[in-house]
């Protein structure tokens, strides 16, 4: 199991990464376009890969095959090793991916709301299925079955596909996710951080160290 960062600001992935928690980053052109609407995609990806480690995954926003196909090898090209193109779930999306795992480029399937979206992409060569949380929930259902059924059918069937759990809000889907099964999840900064903390630890540490402060020497 790991975690990823959910984020594409260069400054936050440096920081995080030095808490020795993190092993990738996940971006989308939502949270780019929120938190740096005016950069360039190329420069602001490559200054996270630089403050990172492993898969740096980077959204398609083109919708033909055709487009979608020159869009991710650009992408790829950018950094082979550390490159992973995030692939739309559509049908047009599954025909690229199906070319890319042949020429070996490493995907990550986004957008998945379900267990047969997520096994159509394993079956297609998907490197990771990212199976939406936060969204499935606003529409009343219950992620955690769809994750559990995912994680069976892959092991049942031997597909190297990893899952990885995305749309995290809340502390609880970091810890649902993990426990049903998901290989890897993705964790915005503000959640992450919020993993840190527990009050009755602030204080245990606080009355520790008052206690050596003010101990008595004999
Ligand atoms: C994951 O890869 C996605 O980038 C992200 O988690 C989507 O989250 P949202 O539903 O909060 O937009």
């Amino acid at each position: 199991m790991a975690l990823f960062l959910d984020s594409s600001d260069p400054k936050e992935t440096r920081e995080i990464f030095s808490w020795g928690v993190v092993s990738g980053v996940t971006t989308n052109p939502l949270i780019i376009s929120r938190e740096a609407p005016d950069a360039d995609l190329k420069e602001r990806i490559l200054e996270v890969v630089a403050v990172s480690t492993g898969h740096v995954s980077v959204e398609l926003t083109t919708e033909t095959e055709r487009e979608m196909l020159d869009e991710a090898l650009g992408y790829w090209d950018w950094d082979r090793s550390r490159i992973c193109v995030k692939v739309p779930f559509t049908e047009t999306g599954l025909k690229v991916l199906k070319q890319l795992a042949e020429k070996s480029v490493p995907t990550n399937v986004t957008c998945m709301m379900s267990f047969n979206q997520a096994y159509l992409a394993a079956l297609a060569g998907a490197t990771y299925v990212s199976i939406f949380s936060g969204r499935v929930k606003d529409m009343g259902y219950d992620v955690r079955p769809i994750v559990r059924e995912t994680r069976a059918i892959l092991d049942r069937e031997g597909l190297p596909s990893k899952i990885i759990v995305g749309s995290v809000r809340h502390m609880m889907d970091v810890n649902e996710a993990l426990i049903d099964g998901a290989h890897i999840v993705t964790v915005p900064p503000p959640i992450l951080r919020k993993m840190l903390w527990n009050p009755r630890t602030d204080t245990t540490i606080a009355e520790f160290n008052d206690a050596w402060k003010n101990r008595k020497k004999k």
